[in-house]
């Protein structure tokens, strides 16, 4: 059994070429992992992209992603959570390249412990960059899409243990539900202005910038994983982008309030016989950091 086929080489293109071509897209965290991935995949095809996030050394790691793949980026310092750095950030990238057609909401905060040894502040850096750093981004886009009648396509990274929970992950399950939520409301509160809102959920997708408490949850690596997914194999991050431009792209012109999953069929996968059920505590070490 070889599973699920790999998709088609990067550096293909799922759209026509150009199809960005006079864009702009805006990507929190686009400078690691997934992030980055999506901001290489709408560079290939023609977009101006800004890489926001806190980390200078990221976002120079994605601007010259896209650089690569052939687009114009823009670095802008961001921290999502705080709502005077967002419409600083909307300023910036408006003046340095127009205003932001696409907004990406992928900057998110996680680590693994269980819920009864989370404090109070670590509850809080995760809630506030994953929910809150995603409405305060989503409504800056709003109002300026609003203010000067143009369109515009959100699009939410969220993860497929929204349906479920994930134990070791309270305060990340928490937040991303929240977040699958607002992509509903925000969806049915902006279509009447031409704004979509959707969400991928993707399934695993390793990549070389997993933060170290993320991978101390998992000793022998993301792609060690394959064995455990339907599809007998992880994500591949192009593939993620590809999604990622048809959603905001004029194809998906009548697409809103849509989630869609990319796991290999991850989250369905039951058994008649399920595994021996470990508490969480047993698997997470204490010294996660
Ligand atoms: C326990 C921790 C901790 C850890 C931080 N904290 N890391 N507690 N274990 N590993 C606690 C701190 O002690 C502090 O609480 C509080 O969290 C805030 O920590 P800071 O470092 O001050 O916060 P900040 O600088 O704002 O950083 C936010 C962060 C950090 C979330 C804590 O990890 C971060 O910046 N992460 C960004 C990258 C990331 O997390 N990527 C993962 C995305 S992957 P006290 O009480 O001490 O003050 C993902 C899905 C993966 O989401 C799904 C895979 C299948
Ligand atoms: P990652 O590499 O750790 O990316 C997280 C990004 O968020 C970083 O670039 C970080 O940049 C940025 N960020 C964190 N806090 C921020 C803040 N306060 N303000 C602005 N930016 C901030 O993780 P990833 O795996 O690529 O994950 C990307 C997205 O995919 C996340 O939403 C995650 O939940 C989701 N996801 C990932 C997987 C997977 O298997 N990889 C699976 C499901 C879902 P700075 O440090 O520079 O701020």
């Amino acid at each position: 059994m070889s599973g699920l086929p790999e998709p088609p080489q990067k550096g293909r293109t799922m759209l026509p070429s150009g199809t960005y071509v006079g864009k702009v897209v805006m990507v929190t965290g686009g400078g690691t992992g997934l992030g980055k991935a999506m901001a290489t995949e709408f560079a290939r095809l023609g977009a101006t992209v800004a890489i926001a996030s806190r980390s200078a050394e990221h976002r120079a790691n994605g601007v010259r992603a896209v650089e690569e793949a052939g687009g114009r980026a823009v670095d802008v310092a961001l921290d999502v959570r705080d709502a005077a750095q967002v419409a600083a950030a909307f300023d910036q990238i408006t003046q340095a390249a127009g205003p932001v057609d696409v907004l990406i909401n992928n900057a998110a905060g996680n680590f693994p412990i269980p819920a009864e040894r989370l404090s109070p502040n670590g509850w809080k850096a995760v809630v506030d960059i994953v929910l809150t750093g995603a409405f305060l981004c989503s409504q800056e886009f709003a109002r300026r899409c609003v203010a000067r009648g143009a369109p515009g396509s959100i699009l939410n990274i969220l993860v497929t243990y929204i349906d479920g929970g994930a134990p070791g992950h309270s305060h990340s399950a928490a937040a991303k539900a929240g977040v699958a939520s607002l992509t509903e409301t925000l969806a049915v509160e902006w279509a009447p202005d031409g704004i979509r809102v959707n969400a991928i959920s993707p399934g695993l997708f390793p990549h070389d910038d997993h933060t170290a408490s993320m991978r101390a949850n998992r000793p022998d690596g993301y792609e060690a994983e394959w064995n455990r997914i339907p599809a007998l194999r992880v994500g591949r991050t192009h593939e993620l982008g590809w999604l990622a431009t048809y959603l905001c792209s004029p194809y998906a012109a009548y697409i809103t309030g849509h989630t869609a999953v990319i796991d290999g069929g991850d989250r369905l996968r039951r058994s008649v016989r399920m595994p021996v059920f470990v508490p969480i505590r047993e698997l997470i070490p204490e010294t996660p950091r």
